[in-house]
């Protein structure tokens, strides 16, 4: 089960690998007419979706509350309100089920869209750029995480909205920015990224402050103004990944989160992969954005290592995740 933000989304999968079902109902258009997510109102709207959402999966696998084995959902960080339907949801189902809870970390969730696809390779790193976190890990075995750098300040996914807001264009701006970015014919504007004077960091305030001066000066072109965004937040991430690959050299390198269905994003680690020789793994867009079965792959090796969540664990709306390198 997944409710951290505004997606209510609950999955089947066997042995962590296999998806037997997947269902999901957003609250995005709701939440588009305010222009972000209002926590009230997401909590609100996972409270009603939640047991259709079960209900639907489990009849699209064929299967009885008494075939579950487990039951795994997200944890944290997210929204309070939003985290305590779900978390509520699966104490309650675990109960009376008499199996048990896994309390998932919803980031490290996404990393797992891609165990979906075939089998994590260790040692790799993994890139992770959602809507509130831009996060690069050297990923050594499961549940082993080592923190090399996250965002100073925006996340890029942040950075995509803000500048959709910019543009006057609703929310979830990311994919919006794309499709502008798309009718970009000049592609001639280019925006600064931070130097992060050769740490594995990033920052996108900058950026998004940048976006919104180009797009003073040139109101007649947010096609150009959005590609240009577009183009210095890949320009970011690649060049900080590179760096990170030199010093360790691994051979596979694993996207997740949001922010990774960007078309853009996806061509240039692609080609970024065969530039180094390395392996790219990008989950299905579909897998990128929030989703359930990526909750219920990690919760999956999670149970396998008996870290189930205790009766008197709850959400946990800040949840940091992985050690910084040197603390
Ligand atoms: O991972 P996610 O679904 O939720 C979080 O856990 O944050 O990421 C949501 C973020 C939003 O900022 C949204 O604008 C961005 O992902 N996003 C995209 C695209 N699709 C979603 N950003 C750029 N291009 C896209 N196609
Ligand atoms: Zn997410």
């Amino acid at each position: 089960m997944e409710s951290s933000c505004d997606e209510t989304a609950a999955a089947v999968v066997e042995d962590g690998t296999r998806l037997l079902a997947t269902s999901l109902v957003s609250s995005a258009a709701i939440q588009a007419q305010y222009g972000g997510v209002v926590p009230e109102v997401a909590a609100r709207e996972h409270a009603m979706a939640i047991l259709p959402v079960v209900d639907w999966v489990l009849k699209e696998a064929g299967l009885d509350l008494a075939d579950i084995d487990a039951v795994a959902v997200t944890q944290g960080p997210g929204l309070l309100g939003s985290l305590l339907v779900g978390v509520t949801f699966a104490k309650t189902l675990g109960a009376s089920l008499h199996v048990p809870v896994i309390g998932v970390h919803h980031l490290e969730a996404h990393l797992y869209a891609n165990a979906l696809m075939a089998p994590i390779e260790f040692p790799a790193l993994a890139l992770l750029v959602s809507g509130g976190h831009t996060s690069l890990f050297y990923w050594q075995g499961h549940r082993d995480l080592r923190l090399l750098g996250e965002t100073q300040d925006d996340a890029a996914g942040e950075a995509f909205d803000k500048a959709a807001r910019i543009l006057h264009m609703t929310y979830p701006g990311g994919p919006q920015i794309e499709r502008l970015a798309r009718q970009a014919r000049k592609k001639s504007f280019k925006l600064p990224v931070a130097d992060m004077h050769g740490r594995l960091d990033f920052s996108f305030s900058g950026v998004k402050t940048a976006t919104a001066a180009l797009y003073r000066e040139h109101p007649d072109e947010p096609e150009e103004v959005a590609y240009a965004l577009q183009e210095a937040v890949v320009r970011a991430l690649v060049q900080t990944v590179k760096r990170a690959l030199a010093r360790y050299p691994v051979g596979d390198l694993y996207l997740a989160g949001g922010v990774t269905a960007n078309e853009a994003i996806r061509e240039a680690f692609l080609h970024l992969g065969a530039e180094l020789g390395i392996r790219i793994h990008i989950p299905p867009v579909s897998y990128c954005t929030d989703n359930a079965a990526m909750v219920a792959s990690l919760g999956y090796y999670q149970w396998q290592a008996g870290e189930t969540m205790g009766a008197f664990e709850g959400p946990k709306v800040l949840f940091p995740l992985g050690q910084r390198e040197g603390e």
